[in-house]
C-alpha cells in the first residue's frame, strides 16, 4: 500500500521528510526548552502494564461515548490550528475521523470553514479561544450552532509563551510574491508536498475562516492572533456565561489542577480535557498523564474526563483510560498522518491506535475499554502530581 506506515513514529519521519522545514517546525511546536513536550511522551513510557497469559477475552470492545456522541474507539481528533500541512486540511482529517467512526475537534484557527468540516464529519466539536470579548464570542457560538456542530471545546490554557530554544519557524502574514520567493527553496526541496498543492490548484491558506465576522473576509492567522492577545483573559464568570450561550455538550480544554476542574464543573461544563496544550504553552507544566488520576478522582463521576498530550500509541490510550480518562484526543499524531498521506494517513494513524488498544486489552485480559482500572498499569513511585488540592 503506497504511503502506509507502521507506527506513529514512522508517520513522523515521513512528515519530516515531506514537509517544508518551517511547516514541520510549526507542527512540532513545543515551547521554550521543551520540558513539557518531552515529559508528555516520557511519562507514558514510565508506566508499565501488568498482563495476563491465559483466560484472555476472545473479543474486545472499544466503543464508548464522549460528549454524547458514540465513537468506535476512545480516541478523537484534538483541535489544531495549523496551516499548510496538506491541501485537504481539516476536511481530510474530518473525513478520516468519520471513516473510522470517531469525532473531530476543529480549531477556530483552522484553515477550513466549519461548515465544510461538519459536512465531512457531522460529529464535529468546535474549539474556541477567548478572543474578542463576549459579543464576538456569542457570534461565533451562533455560527457554530447554525453549522450544526455537536459540541464546543473551549481552550483556556494559553499564556502567549513564544520563544523556543531550538528556534521558531518563520510564518508569513500572507503568501505574497515576496514571501513565496523567500519560501521557494524550502518548498522546492519538498516536491511531493508542492505537487499536492499544485494538483489541487490552491496555495497554503494562512487565513482563519472560522474567525471571520459575519459578512467579512477571513482574518489572517496573525490578525486573529493579534486580536486574541489584546483580549482581556476570561474570568470564571465569563466561562459560566459562555456555557450558558450553548445548550449542548461543552468541554473546557487545558485543565491541569484539581481546583480548576472543580470550578469548571461548578461553571456547568460537561467535559474537561486534562492537557498542557501538547507542551506548547507554559513550559514545565507536568505531563497530563501525571495529573490525570487526581482530576479523574475529583470530577470523573460528574463530567467526561479526557486527556490530550503525548499519545503516540494504542498502549498510551489504554494507560490513560486505566488512570481515569474516558477517551483521549490526539494532536500531532493526526497531523503527522495528514502530512504523510492525507486522509489515508490519518486513517492509518487511527488504525494503529485501534490495533495497539486491542493488543493491550487482550494482554490485560479486558474485554472492553470500560473495564480498565489502575491495577492494569504499573505506576512507579512519585509518578503522579496532584495540583491545586
Ligand atoms: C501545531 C499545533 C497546533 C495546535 N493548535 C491548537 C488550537 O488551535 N487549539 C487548541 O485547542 N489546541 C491546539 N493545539 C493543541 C492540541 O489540541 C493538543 O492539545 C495537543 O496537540 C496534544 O498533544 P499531542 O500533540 O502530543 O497529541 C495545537 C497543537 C499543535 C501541535
Amino acid at each position: 500500500m503506497s504511503g502506509w506506515f507502521e507506527t506513529v513514529a514512522h508517520a513522523q519521519r515521513l512528515a519530516r521528510k515531506r514537509l517544508p522545514r518551517s511547516v514541520y517546525g510549526a507542527l512540532l511546536a513545543g515551547s521554550e526548552k521543551g520540558v513539557s513536550y518531552g515529559d508528555n511522551t516520557a511519562a507514558f513510557a514510565e508506566l508499565g502494564f501488568a498482563p495476563h497469559v491465559a483466560g484472555l477475552p476472545e473479543k474486545r470492545d472499544q466503543t464508548t461515548t464522549v460528549m454524547g456522541e458514540r465513537i468506535s474507539l476512545p480516541v478523537i481528533i484534538s483541535p489544531t490550528g495549523v496551516q499548510a500541512v496538506h491541501p485537504g486540511g481539516e476536511v481530510a482529517v474530518a473525513r478520516a475521523a468519520a471513516a473510522r467512526g470517531t469525532a473531530m475537534g476543529l480549531s477556530s484557527f483552522a484553515s477550513k470553514p466549519l461548515e465544510e468540516v461538519v459536512a465531512a464529519n457531522p460529529r464535529t466539536f468546535f474549539q474556541m479561544y477567548w478572543t474578542g470579548g463576549r459579543d464576538a464570542m456569542r457570534r461565533r457560538v451562533d455560527r457554530a450552532r447554525e453549522a450544526g456542530v455537536k459540541g464546543l471545546i473551549v481552550t483556556l490554557d494559553w499564556s502567549f509563551s513564544h520563544g523556543r530554544d531550538w528556534g521558531s519557524p518563520r510564518v508569513p502574514e500572507r503568501l505574497t510574491v515576496r514571501e513565496m520567493a523567500r519560501f521557494a527553496p524550502e518548498a522546492l526541496a519538498r516536491p511531493r508536498w508542492l505537487a499536492g498543492y499544485l494538483r489541487s490548484r490552491t496555495l497554503p491558506d494562512l487565513t482563519t475562516p472560522n474567525m471571520a465576522e459575519p459578512g467579512r473576509a477571513a482574518p489572517t492567522f496573525f490578525g486573529a492572533y493579534g486580536e486574541w492577545m489584546q483580549t482581556p483573559p476570561p474570568s470564571w464568570e465569563d466561562v459560566r456565561w459562555l456555557r450558558e450561550q450553548w445548550d449542548g455538550p461543552f468541554m473546557l480544554k487545558g485543565v491541569c489542577r484539581v481546583d480548576d476542574a472543580l470550578r469548571a464543573v461548578d461553571a456547568g461544563v460537561t467535559a474537561i480535557s486534562v492537557s498542557n496544550h501538547g507542551g506548547n504553552n507554559l513550559d514545565s507544566t507536568p505531563a497530563p498523564i501525571r495529573v490525570l488520576p487526581s482530576i479523574a478522582d475529583a470530577v470523573g463521576d460528574r463530567v467526561d474526563v479526557l486527556l490530550d498530550g503525548g499519545v503516540r500509541r494504542g498502549g498510551d490510550v489504554v494507560k490513560a483510560l486505566a488512570l481515569g480518562a474516558r477517551a483521549v484526543m490526539v494532536g500531532r499524531a493526526s497531523l503527522w498522518g495528514l502530512a504523510a498521506n492525507g486522509q489515508a494517513g490519518v486513517e492509518n494513524v487511527l488504525d494503529i491506535l485501534r490495533g495497539g488498544i486491542d493488543a493491550a486489552l487482550l494482554g490485560l485480559g479486558r474485554s472492553s475499554v470500560r473495564e480498565l482500572t489502575r491495577d492494569d498499569v504499573v505506576i512507579p513511585p512519585g509518578f503522579t502530581r496532584a495540583l491545586g488540592v
